[in-house]
């Protein structure tokens, strides 16, 4: 009896000790980002051409592979989205030059029909932090102008916005993927500064049906949800970028978390909260001990196969988000968890260093495809440049969105 008392009181103890803190030296690291931004920015040239945005390196390449900026571009957003990262954390006056040149190039996107869903992608890293860093009224206008255009893809039948309109076919109905998620934030920026309250009501929705119908009983979700156009009747869930339809894929579960932290943020309904944990504890008990993903959580050739850097730079910015809005024992755990993650990203494994002029290293794109496996990614460097600002600011004001 008494040795279980022992053992209980030492467990408790164990369980009640403060979290071990992990170092990350966030100054430290926003100087490599700003070192390899100046790199970029030189190996791109003094005479740019701004629509042709870097997108990724392949692991036996040293130079970025730009794209043009067009509306079946999906990362075009991420390369400005980065400089104005790179301005707030410098107050550079040079690279808020070509923040802005580049953020430009995108301008007619908010002036032609919806391609997909990925609009907000696009314009929200790009414009959407150029509006929250200069308050400029013409970048308001075309985010106002483009979030009406990503509405015009809302199926009120359905209760979701149609993601690839040119899928319906292929797919077999209106089709919804779990990164349609981070687009809602765009369409509830737009209902806060001048936009209809419409675009309010689509993304909570959006949100609802998605909870309802792209999700497993255990949390982990679909990459695509596939719906009647006519009846608005859910068909089936299936995989487009992960191993299987009964897999996990990690950037769409990374999706789902940071997609249901906007969420609850903007509407306050603890509904979404509760979720956004659940979706948080299917990703992480899933980690291997890095904290980094493997592509897909159930790729039956783990630890033999690719990690997904992108993955871990989206959560752990999203977990520093969502640890404000939970009690303080997850709140803790939340903290440690991204930390770990950045610590990951940090070393020199997973670091770009002196290889390329990215930040990241090792993400995975579209494994299925055959298509950036192991790459760096544009998006990767987004979320992690993000997520740095994010800690710098909570270890500053304890406040991740805190603005200028
Ligand atoms: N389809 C967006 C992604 O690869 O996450």
């Amino acid at each position: 009896m008494q040795f279980f008392k022992i053992l209980t009181g030492t467990l408790t103890l164990l369980w009640s000790l403060p979290l071990v803190a992990v170092p990350v030296d966030v100054d430290s690291d926003l100087d490599y980002c700003d070192a390899q931004v100046h790199k970029s920015l030189a190996q791109l040239g003094s005479d740019k051409d701004y629509t042709m945005m870097p997108r990724n390196i392949s692991p036996d390449d040293s130079m970025w592979h730009c794209r043009k900026a067009s509306p079946d571009e999906w990362c075009a957003g991420f390369w400005p989205g980065v400089l104005w990262y790179e301005y707030e954390s410098t107050r550079d006056a040079a690279i808020k030059k070509e923040a802005e040149r580049y953020t430009a190039s995108l301008e007619f996107l908010s002036q032609r029909p919806a391609f997909d869903h990925d609009l907000g992608f696009l314009m929200f890293c790009s414009y959407g932090n150029a509006y929250r860093l200069t308050g400029d009224e013409n970048y308001r206008r075309i985010i106002l102008a483009t979030a009406d255009t990503l509405a015009t893809l809302y199926n009120p039948k359905v209760g979701t916005i149609l993601s690839w309109p040119r899928n319906i076919e292929m797919l077999g109905g209106h089709n919804t993927i779990m990164d349609n998620m981070i687009n809602l934030e765009m369409l509830f920026w737009a209902s806060k500064n001048g936009g209809s309250h419409r675009l309010y009501d689509i993304a909570v929705k959006h949100a609802e049906t998605t909870m309802k119908h792209h999700f497993r009983p255990d949390g982990t979700c679909y990459h695509v949800a596939v719906y009647d156009q006519k009846s608005g009747k859910f068909i089936k869930g299936m995989t487009h970028q992960g191993y299987s339809d009964s897999s996990t894929w990690a950037r769409g579960q990374a999706w789902a978390i940071y997609g249901y932290t906007t969420v609850y943020r903007e509407t306050h309904n603890k509904k979404f909260l509760n979720f956004a944990k659940k979706v948080t504890e299917a990703y992480l008990c899933r980690l291997p001990d890095d904290y980094i993903p493997y592509w897909d959580f159930d790729d039956p050739a783990i630890p033999d196969t690719s990690r997904d850097a992108s993955a871990a730079a989206v959560v752990a910015s999203a977990l520093l988000e969502l640890q404000q809005y939970v009690d303080a024992d997850t709140a803790a755990r939340y903290r440690e968890a991204a930390t770990r993650m950045l610590a990951s990203l940090a070393s020199d494994k997973y670091r770009s260093g002196n290889r390329r002029p990215s930040f990241l290293d090792h993400s995975t794109g579209h494994r299925p495809a055959g298509s950036e496996i192991d790459y760096s990614i544009i998006y990767a460097d987004y979320y992690y440049i993000e997520a740095l600002l994010r800690l710098k600011k909570y270890n500053e004001h304890k406040n991740v969105l805190a603005t200028l």
